[in-house]
Formats: structure tokens, C-alpha cells, sequence
């Protein structure tokens, strides 16, 4: 078949797909990424860390990008280790494998924690123990109370569902009176709080400045502004020598994550993005997206909406009596929406591509699915 009628042919599948670029995916932390990263990841497209000897470049890319990370998480010094993963789920789940065959034996988290840390108890086979929440964050009361040696405890920085961090500070604290694992997941929160704490807007720390805090998970297919799949995790120590796995066929005869074969044309990508934006662009962004974040606050709010908690980061939740059913009719206007059935909220994650112009026809939807 010739090239033109295979472009016409992927064509009319593209146009089914929603695109971040229409303003109309409300729900997604991803967002369209500049040409130059685009172009990167195509010329990269190969490069497999799977089998990292083949590509001497693209490993040497990737400590770069690392580098970077262990910046975003405040690591300082030597004796951190770190790789790029398919996205926050792969990294939670190597966090969690390593700390099981660490020999720690449960989980410690929230509702709140995304749905990879589940699927992790449920692949490693070791019991996920739910700590209470206050408002949206881990009760360190509750967590005390629950915690025993062995434990493995979950934080996250930037939750799915409200962008709230857990006192991450006060269960670091916590954790050092047992032997306990804590990793920290900020897939979102890691390329937005360092960020928002020099715009004077958040105050938290996250990261490895926190003596307990053991691995990290950072995307920067997130707000990193990088092609999926690119996620990471981070760790102080190697925890990576606990999951190595022997592979004979490969030329290093070993393999360091979960994946096999990994696409890593995107770690290529996600350093000319970091090149791309430098630390000022990232703060711009993140500046923008909180800008936006408040400015949808208040619209909703001058329209007589309730925000259902003040959001620490660019994620507003709105509350609605029956959010299954603006569901419905907004996904019928040809929105991507995305609600936390808990909450009784509808969540706006403030990508850049969600403008105060998105907001305003959101808002004029809204009214009319109201008066239908
Ligand atoms: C806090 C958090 N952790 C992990 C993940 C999973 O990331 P991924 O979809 O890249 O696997 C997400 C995804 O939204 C997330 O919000």
C-alpha cells in the first residue's frame, strides 16, 4: 500500500481520538508536548534501555535526566540511584517489589493512593492496610496506631484524586522510631512542588531531604512536559541490586526494572524537554497552571458551584449532587472528563492546556446541561 493511502487510512482513526490541543480533556496530566521533544522521541524511537548496552547514548541520557530528578527531589550528595520507567505505576510497583524482598511485609496507605499501589499489594501478594484520611491526607494519628516494624508506608505528594499532600514531614518523623520502608509518590507532585515552593505558594518538602524517605516516583510524562513513557523512580541506596534479575540473552546478562524491552526513545525526549525548558520554564508553567487553577476556582464559585477543598496544586475538585450524571452529558458535549465517585466531585487537573477559555465553556455546558 502506498504511503498516501495508509495516511488517509490512520487518519479517520486519529480524528476518533480526543487530542490535548482541542481544550476539551479535563481529567488527563498530560498534555501536548513543543515539536522539538516530539522530534527527539521520533529520532530516538529505538533506543531500548531494556538492553542498555546497545545504547551506550541513550544510558548516558538517561543519568542526565536522573540527575535532574534527584534535583526535583531534593537529593544531595552521593548514594542515590535512579532509572526511567514506563510511567508512576511501573515505578510504585519496583518501589514495593524492592521493599518486599527487602523482607517488609504490608502496605500502609491511603484511599487516596493511586490505584497502582493496589495493584502492587495484589501482584506481591503482601496485605495493603488503609490509613485513615483527614480531609483528603494521611491521619498520622491513624498511622501510628497501625504502624508496625516490617511496615512499608505509601505517601503520596500530589494525590490523584485532590493534588493534596500528605504530611509527608510528620510520617517521615514516624517512620524513623520503626524499621520501615517509606516511599513517596509524587508522579505528579515531583515537577510541581519544587516549584510552587519558590512561588511562595506551598511550603512542604517531599523528597530525600526527609532522613526516612527511601525511593520517590517523579514522571516527566507528567508535568514534565515528556512523552510517555517516562517515568521514574528514585532511591537512597541501590534498591534497584533487589530486583536485578538475571538475563543471559541480553548483553549486560541482567536486567534492573520490570519491563524487558523498555521505549526509550522518551528518555531522550524528556531531556530535551528539560533542555527545552530549563528550570525557569518549568516554574512558568507551573506558575500558569496555578494561575488557571485559581481562576477556575473562583469562576465556579461566582457561578454558585462548591469547591468541594482548596487545591494545594493545579487539580480543582467541584462538587455536584449527582457527578455520574454530569458525567454522562458532559462526555455527550464531547468532553474528556474524569470525577472521584467518593468525593461526589468532578476533577479538573490544570494541564497547560486547560485555559481560562476551557473553563468558560465548561462553565456554559454546565449551564446547559442545568436548564435540559
Ligand atoms: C500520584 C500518581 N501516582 C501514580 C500514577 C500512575 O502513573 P502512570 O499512569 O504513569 O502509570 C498516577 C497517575 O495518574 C498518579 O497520579
Amino acid at each position: 500500500m502506498n504511503e498516501k493511502k495508509i495516511r488517509e487510512i490512520l487518519r479517520k482513526y486519529y480524528a476518533l481520538d480526543m487530542h490535548y490541543e482541542d481544550g476539551r480533556i479535563l481529567g488527563s496530566m498530560y498534555t501536548s508536548i513543543p515539536p522539538i521533544v516530539v522530534e527527539i522521541f521520533q529520532k530516538f524511537y529505538q533506543a531500548n534501555l531494556g538492553n542498555e548496552s546497545l545504547y551506550p547514548g541513550t544510558k548516558q541520557l538517561e543519568r542526565k535526566v536522573v540527575k535532574y530528578l534527584f534535583r526535583l527531589a531534593s537529593a544531595q550528595g552521593k548514594g542515590f540511584y535512579g532509572h526511567i520507567l514506563s510511567g508512576g505505576t511501573e515505578a510504585n510497583i519496583v518501589a514495593l517489589w524492592a521493599a518486599r524482598n527487602f523482607g517488609y511485609k504490608r502496605i500502609l496507605a491511603t484511599a487516596d493512593a493511586h490505584f497502582s499501589i493496589r495493584k502492587a499489594a495484589n501482584l506481591l501478594n503482601i496485605p495493603l492496610v488503609e490509613v485513615k484520611m483527614d480531609k483528603g491526607k494521611m491521619n498520622t494519628e491513624d498511622l501510628e496506631r497501625k504502624l508496625s516494624d516490617g511496615d512499608a508506608i505509601v505517601a503520596t505528594a500530589g494525590t490523584t484524586p485532590l493534588g493534596l499532600v500528605d504530611p509527608i514531614e510528620d510520617i517521615g518523623k514516624i517512620c524513623l522510631d520503626h524499621d520501615c520502608f517509606l516511599h513517596v509518590d509524587a508522579a505528579f507532585g515531583g515537577f510541581v512542588l519544587p516549584f510552587l515552593k519558590e512561588l511562595g505558594y506551598i511550603k512542604v518538602k517531599f523528597g530525600f531531604d526527609i532522613p526516612a524517605v527511601r525511593t520517590v516516583t517523579i514522571d516527566p510524562h507528567k508535568m514534565g512536559m515528556a512523552p510517555y513513557p517516562a517515568g521514574s523512580l528514585l532511591s537512597r541506596g541501590n534498591i534497584f541490586e533487589k530486583i536485578t534479575t538475571d538475563a543471559p540473552y541480553l548483553l549486560k546478562e541482567k536486567n534492573y526494572t520490570l519491563l524487558g524491552t523498555r521505549q526509550s526513545g522518551s528518555v531522550a525526549a524528556s531531556y530535551s524537554a528539560i533542555l527545552y525548558f530549563g528550570w525557569a520554564g518549568y516554574r512558568r508553567i507551573v506558575k500558569k497552571c496555578m494561575e488557571n487553577t485559581l481562576y477556575g476556582k473562583k469562576r465556579f464559585e461566582e457561578e454558585g458551584y462548591e469547591i468541594l477543598v482548596e487545591p494545594e496544586m493545579n487539580i480543582l475538585n467541584i462538587k455536584f449532587q449527582n457527578v455520574k450524571k454530569i458525567k454522562r452529558e458532559l462526555i455527550k458535549r464531547g468532553w474528556g472528563v474524569s470525577i472521584n465517585p467518593s468525593y461526589s466531585s468532578m476533577r479538573i487537573v490544570f494541564m497547560p492546556h486547560v485555559t481560562t477559555s476551557v473553563v468558560e465553556n465548561l462553565l456554559r455546558d454546565l449551564k446547559n446541561i442545568e436548564k435540559s
